[in-house]
């Protein structure tokens, strides 16, 4: 069973964003199992990076119609995504130096920030992004 699943309260109505969430819940997941096999540290590594990178790429796209529309919560929202960034990167370094492990408490946090913020954030932009004709 996989550890987090898509829902349909998690869209936001526009398909390239979806996707995106869609891809980070599977990234997500892939990094599971494989600790869940016991995959060695440096597989685990390349998976974390792979993560983190989708998911500046992911903040990009949302942050790139924030000022294209001038979307009113956009101030708020970056700083979501810049305290995530920060978060996971202490995380990151931590896990590259050996001084903490991929532990179950990791992935509450993955998946607990995930969630609260695409229902909670996420879906804050759904209204503007639609009146300015993104879908
Ligand atoms: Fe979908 Fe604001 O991250």
């Amino acid at each position: 069973m996989a550890f987090m699943k898509w829902i349909d309260d998690f869209g936001v109505g526009v398909e390239e964003i979806d996707h995106q969430h869609k891809d980070l819940i599977n990234m997500i997941n892939e990094l599971f199992d494989a600790m869940s096999v016991g995959q060695a540290n440096d597989v685990l590594g390349e998976i974390i990076n792979n993560l983190i990178r989708y998911a500046v790429i992911h903040f990009d796209t949302e942050e790139g119609y924030f000022d294209q529309f001038d979307y009113e919560f956009s101030e708020d929202h970056k700083e979501e995504h810049r305290k995530f960034k920060e978060d996971v990167g202490k995380f990151k370094e931590g896990f590259e130096t050996g001084n903490i492990v991929l532990s179950m408490e990791v992935f509450k946090f993955l998946k607990n920030w995930l969630i609260n913020h695409i229902i909670g954030e996420d879906q804050k932009y759904k209204e503007c992004f639609r009146e300015n004709g993104l879908q």
